[in-house]
């Protein structure tokens, strides 16, 4: 997937980091939260850094990137968001030509994170087995490349990642990486664990406690390595109305247990 010659996509952006992203080509279109409007008449004489006013919003165009797109995506399951992903991208030495696969794919929120870190050369292979999500996916998948500088070479399988082995091998040969973010980790890991090269990881993500327990044992019964296996803990900070920083009002919200284990060369038999 690359870049179409036909986009031009900015974003016009709140003062609160709230973003809508446009492409900037003639005919009317309708955006959420902004209205009706011919994108090429609205933005004429206007250029990226400039502060525009669309019916009763002060915005300001900005470049469309990954936090734009990423506020905008379409979704329909669950999404891996900015904490986790970054935390698996940098653990597991994911960036420019890495070959990873990722499934479930869901709305493409943790393939979004991937691809933008990817570089043309890497080789991201997305599976998902219900058509629905696909096509969520792929339309947010499409969009982020069209205003990214560098996007990977992808692949979105259709199907079960359990009988996937044998087609991301043709595609790409050995992987670097592998995230699983389906319910039953478990059940996958061995045949995925075919795919990836010696030193290389795989993850689950894991909701529960019960699918961290079961992923752990799973991964070690095929001689996997557990190099990571906990949760990131957010806490976010605000100012404080009489002065000051302190701890938000906010709950620390739980998303999921990550599991992060490495394939190490088997044991030679005496
Ligand atoms: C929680 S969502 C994935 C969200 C995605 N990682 C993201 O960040 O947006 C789980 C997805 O896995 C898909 N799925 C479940 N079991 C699967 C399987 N065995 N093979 C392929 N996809 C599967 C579901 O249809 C669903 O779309």
């Amino acid at each position: 997937m690359t870049s179409s010659e036909n986009a031009d996509w900015m974003a016009l952006r709140e003062d609160d980091g709230r973003a809508y992203l446009v492409n900037r080509v003639s005919g009317e279109v309708k955006i959420k939260g902004l209205g009706r409007f011919d994108p090429v008449e609205l933005l004429n004489g206007y250029s990226i850094g400039d502060r525009i006013n669309v019916g009763h919003k002060s915005l300001t165009i900005v470049d469309a990137a990954l936090p734009e797109a990423r506020r905008n995506m379409n979704r329909r399951a669950q999404t891996i968001g900015i904490k986790d992903s970054g935390f698996l991208i940098s653990w597991m030495g994911i960036g420019v030509g890495s070959k990873v696969l990722e499934g479930g794919h869901g709305s493409a929120g943790l393939a979004m994170h991937l691809a933008n870190v990817m570089g043309s050369k890497g080789h991201l292979i997305s599976v998902e087995n219900r058509p629905e999500h696909a096509e969520v996916g792929r339309g947010n998948m499409q969009r982020l490349a069209e205003f990214s500088a560098e996007f990977p070479k992808w692949n979105l399988l259709e199907m079960d990642l359990q009988d996937a082995g044998a087609e991301v091998e043709t595609i790409c040969g050995n992987l670097d990486a592998a995230i699983i973010d389906i319910a039953e980790p478990w059940t996958v890991v061995e045949g995925i664990s075919s795919n990836l090269r010696i030193g290389g990881r795989i993850a689950c993500y894991c909701p529960t406690t019960a699918q961290l327990e079961k992923s752990w044992n799973a991964v070690e019964a095929i001689g996997l390595v557990v190099e990571f296996a906990g949760e990131m803990v957010e806490r976010r900070w605000s100012k404080a109305g009489k002065g000051g920083v302190r701890p938000g009002n906010q709950p620390m919200g739980h998303t999921a247990f990550l599991l992060i284990a490495a394939k190490i060369a088997p044991i030679e038999e005496e």
